[in-house]
């Protein structure tokens, strides 16, 4: 079988052709210019000699996980990596609680269904941050849309503010409609139920 052998040119093209490929995406990942200046945010005076005092925010973000959207870092997996470890709590006694707990929100028209995972923001967020002021703590009891997270609100209190922007549709809009086989809500693992995630002193 005639065989057409990879000419040594084409295999030292295609090496340096991925070499290249690796090579921008990790200067990408580390190049401290990839962040607006201090004196170029519209917010600190550049004529302000204290200025050089302060540490440029390329210079402490480049460490971190690169993410290409919001202020360029990933910080759930800056998190996961041990990488940043935010203090959790002023007072010894504040009670740190973290859940695992997906809710599936089925609402997205011709969008994929939103998967809302409360361990990734409880890993940040105390409960009260959103129950009850933003989301009732019972699914579908609160009318979330689309219209409303683009005006600043439900989601868009935090997303595009603090947050990954709402730009990132598919980062809520994750679960394609039919690879779902479960029930939408809140995805309760064998023998969990709704009473072993009461939010204590909710919010009114
Ligand atoms: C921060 C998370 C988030 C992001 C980012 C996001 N969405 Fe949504 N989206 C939601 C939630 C939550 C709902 C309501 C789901 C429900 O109530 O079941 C929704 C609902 C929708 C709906 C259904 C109709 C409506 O008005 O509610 C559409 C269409 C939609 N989104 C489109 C988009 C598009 C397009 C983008 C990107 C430009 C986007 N979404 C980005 C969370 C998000
Ligand atoms: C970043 C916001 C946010 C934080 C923080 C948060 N939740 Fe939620 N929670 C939600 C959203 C969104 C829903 C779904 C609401 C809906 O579907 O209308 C929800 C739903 C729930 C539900 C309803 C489940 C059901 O079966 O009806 C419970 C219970 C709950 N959360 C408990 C907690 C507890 C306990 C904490 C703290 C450990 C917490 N949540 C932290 C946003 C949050
Ligand atoms: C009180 C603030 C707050 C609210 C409200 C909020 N989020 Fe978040 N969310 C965060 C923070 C903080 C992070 C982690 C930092 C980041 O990724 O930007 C996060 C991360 C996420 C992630 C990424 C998880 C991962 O593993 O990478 C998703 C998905 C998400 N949010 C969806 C939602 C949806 C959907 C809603 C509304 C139903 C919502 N969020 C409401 C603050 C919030």
């Amino acid at each position: 079988m005639p065989t057409k052998a990879i000419t040594k040119p084409n295999v030292i093209s295609i090496t340096l052709f991925l070499l290249l490929c690796f090579v921008s995406v990790s200067v990408l990942a580390a190049d401290p210019s990839k962040w607006q200046r201090l004196e170029d945010d519209g917010l600190h005076d550049p004529s302000n000699d204290a200025l050089d005092e302060l540490q440029q925010p390329g210079d402490a973000l480049s460490g971190l996980p690169y993410d290409y959207a919001g202020n360029r870092v990933n910080w759930i997996k800056a998190l996961q990596d041990g990488l940043i470890a935010p203090r959790t709590n002023l007072f010894p006694d504040t009670s740190i609680r973290v859940i695992d707990l997906d809710i599936i929100m089925n609402n997205t028209g011709e969008m994929h269904l939103v998967r809302f995972p409360h361990r990734q923001h409880t890993e940040w967020l105390d409960c009260n941050n959103c129950h009850n002021k933003i989301f009732i703590d019972k699914v579908d009891a609160t009318p979330v849309n689309m219209f409303s997270i683009l005006q600043g609100e439900y989601c868009g209190r935090c997303h595009g503010a603090v947050s990954f922007p709402l730009t990132e549709c598919n980062r809520c809009h994750s679960v394609p409609r039919n690879s779902f086989k479960g029930q939408f809500g809140a995805q309760y693992k064998e023998g969990e139920s709704r009473e072993d995630f009461k939010v204590e002193a909710p919010l009114e």
